[in-house]
């Protein structure tokens, strides 16, 4: 087994129905998905999944933006899962992603990016922990 990253589709990507073409290309990129749910955060919950972005100006608009509609959290496995699952997404403004990424594809601004995906193995864990419990996980 390889190891895992957390990816989170966002509400503009599910409100838009963009759910299973997201998930269709996160498993044609060869990732497995070892937890997956549906579900809707508060805008303290979210507060807290964005913690370490508080001091940032734009955490306010974030929080209420990642409350405004149900999200798609995942935890992923694949050999060099972090690395890989950015490369698929792209940039996080999606003018500067790449053709062909999921970002490109299917974000609407830097804010509404379509999907989150985790920046080290460590926040994988932490983040995959926030969503998921160990019966949850296969
Ligand atoms: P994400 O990868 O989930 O991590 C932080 C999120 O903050 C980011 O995606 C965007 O949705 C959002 N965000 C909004 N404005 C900015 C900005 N100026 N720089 C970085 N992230 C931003």
């Amino acid at each position: 087994s390889g190891n895992k990253t957390f990816t989170m589709i966002k509400p503009d990507a599910v409100a838009d129905g963009n759910t299973g073409a997201i998930i269709k290309m996160i498993e044609e990129a060869g990732f497995k998905i070892i937890a997956m749910k549906k579900t809707l955060l508060t805008s303290e919950r979210a507060g807290e999944f964005y913690a370490v972005h508080k001091e940032r100006p734009f955490y306010g608009d974030l929080c209420k933006y990642m409350s405004s509609g149900p999200i798609v959290p995942m935890i992923l496995e694949k050999d060099n899962a972090v690395t890989d699952f950015r490369t698929l997404i792209g940039a996080t403004n999606p003018a500067n992603a790449d053709e062909g990424t999921i970002r490109k594809l299917f974000a609407k601004s830097i804010e509404a990016n379509a999907v989150h995906g985790s920046d080290s193995d460590e926040n994988a864990a932490i983040e995959g922990s926030f969503f998921f419990s160990e019966t949850e996980k296969f």
